[in-house]
């Protein structure tokens, strides 16, 4: 397992380059599985979630090749739907094959993702939504086992908002028979690039990104092309590297990023004293020179993210004061407090809110990666920390960011990877 091993307190200033988005990612890659054809999808981040995907949708049958940024796919058709426990259990975003099996196949046997390090994370809204669509769907040995003739089109609710189950019935509803109506569809824009992909594909939607999606189902669907969406996450996780470790006579400057998608971020790091200069596709950075504590309470697309909460979490235990951050998606999201403890910062945690008690200094320590973002987190930390901080199993961060140590090496920062050893 690797390591990363940081000298903190090398101030960052330079350009850095945004990779596509993960998420999105995650969901036009199953949405092949559609029709029979080639695709091309640029801009698709190297990644091991997104080596993770593939991996799944080889066993189905598709074939996938890469060229630089370019991921294509051919679909000669689909030999097998199932997606069996050994890959779901790598990642939870497995599951959006389901709605795609079951809209085009009426079949599918996709293992439960199970419980994750951050809590139990339900598929209930999925089976609903699935089951208004004219499935029948079983429970049986730790299998989702789905069958439908055709689906058809419903109304469909999200009691709760949901990335994923408007992901998956969006998938499956593109094929069924009729028109069917999300209500509080998910608007984050993963979900927009994704229905975006489906029209091109020939699907009908209307009302994308908005909470109201409007489906017509067709009877076939085409192979398309995409470039994938700036990777809103990294770019949000780079800004924080500058506001908590830039240098504060420069700046530093993100490309290929999209700011309409950080909006939420944008203000709160103002309100926190960075100055930032906004471009179409570019953002700039500078630090402030003490860091204003600034409440933060994550919410659904566009209101703050939550895979910013412990980032920002970092940033907070620098600033001159007392801030409260609340996470209202997942109330279990908070493994990196304890590692960020071992590196001075001073926070505590009583259900959903954490409350961070700032000061300037941190000092580096051995810490340990518990998940993607609570990774990158520690990474930030360390990057402000005094002396040297050792992030061990960072294969966490590999799921999620492109190189974020070469990227952060482009920056000035003292960051090294040590490979291959059991720590
Ligand atoms: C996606 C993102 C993840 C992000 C999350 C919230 C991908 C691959 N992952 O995850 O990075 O942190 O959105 O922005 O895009 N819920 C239910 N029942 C369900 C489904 C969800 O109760 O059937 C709840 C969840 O427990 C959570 C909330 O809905 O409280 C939102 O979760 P959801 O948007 O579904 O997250 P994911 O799609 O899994």
């Amino acid at each position: 397992m690797d390591k990363f091993v940081i000298n903190g307190g090398r101030p960052l200033a330079g350009t850095v380059i945004i990779g596509g988005a993960k998420n999105a990612s995650l969901a036009l890659m199953p949405a092949t599985l559609l029709a029979t054809g080639s695709f091309q999808l640029r801009n698709t981040p190297v990644l091991r979630d997104v080596t993770t995907m593939s991996r799944l949708l080889e066993s189905m049958g598709l074939r996938f090749s890469r060229q630089d940024t370019t991921l294509t796919v051919e679909n000669a058709g689909v030999t097998s739907r199932e997606a069996p426990y050994e890959h779901v259990k790598k990642m939870r975003a497995s599951i959006y094959v389901l709605g795609p099996l079951v809209g085009r196949f009426g079949e599918a046997r996709v293992s439960l993702p199970g419980g994750c390090a951050w809590g139990p994370r339900p598929v209930n809204l999925h089976i609903e939504g699935l089951r208004k669509l004219g499935a029948q769907i079983d429970l049986d040995g730790g299998y989702i086992i789905a069958k439908a003739k055709r689906l058809h089109g419903a109304r469909i609710l999200f009691d709760i908002s949901s990335v994923g189950a408007t992901g998956n019935i969006l998938m499956a509803a593109v094929l069924a028979k009729g028109s069917t109506i999300i209500e509080n569809a998910a608007m984050e824009p993963e979900i927009t690039a994704l229905a975006e992909f489906l029209v091109a594909m020939g699907a009908k939607i209307h009302g994308i990104g908005t909470g109201c999606l409007e489906i017509e189902g067709v009877d076939e669907l085409h192979s398309a092309s995409t470039t994938t969406i700036p990777d809103r996450i990294e770019a949000g996780t780079f800004m924080v590297a500058a506001a908590l470790a830039g240098d504060r006579s420069k700046s530093v400057r993100l490309e290929h990023c999209q700011p309409r998608h950080i909006g939420s971020l944008i203000v709160k790091l103002e309100d926190a004293g960075a100055r930032l200069k906004l471009g179409p596709d570019w953002v700039e950075v500078t630090p402030p020179e003490a860091i204003t504590p600034v409440n933060a309470t994550t919410a659904i697309y566009p209101g703050f993210p939550t895979d910013m909460q412990a980032q920002w979490i970092s940033l907070m235990s620098m600033s001159t004061g007392t801030s409260i951050i609340t996470d209202t998606i997942y109330f279990d999201r908070f493994a990196h407090v304890p590692e960020l403890a071992r590196l001075g910062a001073n926070v505590t945690v009583k259900e959903n809110i954490a409350t961070v008690f700032g000061s300037p200094r941190l000092k580096g320590a051995k810490v340990m990666s518990t998940d993607l973002r609570a990774s990158a987190s520690l990474i930030l930390a360390g990057l402000a920390a005094e002396g040297t901080t050792e992030v061990l199993r960072v294969y966490h961060l590999d799921r999620g960011y492109e190189a974020i140590e070469k990227k952060l090496q482009g920056l000035g920062a003292d960051i090294s990877r040590v490979a291959g050893e059991e720590f």
